[in-house]
């Protein structure tokens, strides 16, 4: 299966534009973003759940080992439900850790790892911003991507919430966390010539069309 990892700080726009590329018609990616599953479990109150609460309401990493059971588990599946997609994964690696096993990890091959390169005084007004549908999950933010009307989603009239580790506190601590953990795994891919840096500090429709171009 082929991956393609989005690298970049939290809020520097990795689910935005995966989400946008898993729902253009033409192209079949697959969006596998490990926070959202996370996130997942915890409002379904699973064990998986209440062990990452601990650690994701803090703005701190949830251990490599479970992680790395949790993507073994997703990738089975998707390899087993769409074997010939092309997976973009959001949030993972975010450890050298993680980015080894995914290496070594059987039927996965990494291609192309692609940074979002952002400004950190810019994360945090896109993070403190931030909403999103309770509903289908889309993301808007209260200056950037305003919804049309307020606290309520374009695109299916669900209600709009602020996420738990978006407030200002717990998101200086996920910028710490980051920060502490980047350049050894961009190191990691900038090796092995996989990496591919995008100023992701402009409109969501050119950096999509920019990677759009990367990907070919
Ligand atoms: P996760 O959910 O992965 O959060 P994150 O990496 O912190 O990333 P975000 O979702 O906050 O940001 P994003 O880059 O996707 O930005 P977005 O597109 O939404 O992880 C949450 C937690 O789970 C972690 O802290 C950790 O505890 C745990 N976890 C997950 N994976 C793990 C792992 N592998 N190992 C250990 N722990 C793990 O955009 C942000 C905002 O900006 C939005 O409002 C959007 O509308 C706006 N925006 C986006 N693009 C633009 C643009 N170009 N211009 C203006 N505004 C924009």
């Amino acid at each position: 299966m082929r991956v393609i990892v989005f690298l970049g700080a939290p809020g520097s726009g990795k689910g935005t534009q995966a989400k946008q590329l898993s729902t253009a018609s033409a192209l079949s990616y697959v969006h596998l973003s490990t926070g959202d599953i996370l996130r997942d479990a915890i409002r379904r109150e699973e064990p998986l759940g209440r062990t990452a609460n601990a650690y994701m309401s803090k703005g701190n990493l949830v251990p490599d080992e479970v992680m790395l059971d949790l993507i073994n588990s997703v990738l089975s599946r998707v390899e087993s439900t769409s074997p010939s997609a092309t997976i973009l994964m959001d949030g993972f690696p975010r450890t050298i850790p993680q980015a080894t096993a995914l290496d070594l990890g059987g039927k996965t091959r990494v291609g192309m790892a692609v940074f979002f390169s952002v400004p950190e005084s810019v994360l945090i007004a896109r993070l403190t911003g931030r909403r999103i549908c309770k509903v289908c999950g889309a993301s808007f933010h209260i200056e950037f991507l305003p919804p049309k009307h307020n606290c309520v989603c374009d695109k299916c009239g669900g209600a709009l919430f602020q996420r738990e580790d978006d407030s200002r506190d717990v998101v200086i601590n996920r910028l710490r966390v980051f920060g502490s953990q980047n350049e050894p795994l961009l190191e990691h891919y900038r090796l092995s010539n996989r990496l591919v840096t995008i100023d992701a500090d402009r409109p969501v429709e050119q950096i999509h069309f920019d990677i759009v171009n990367k990907l070919r």
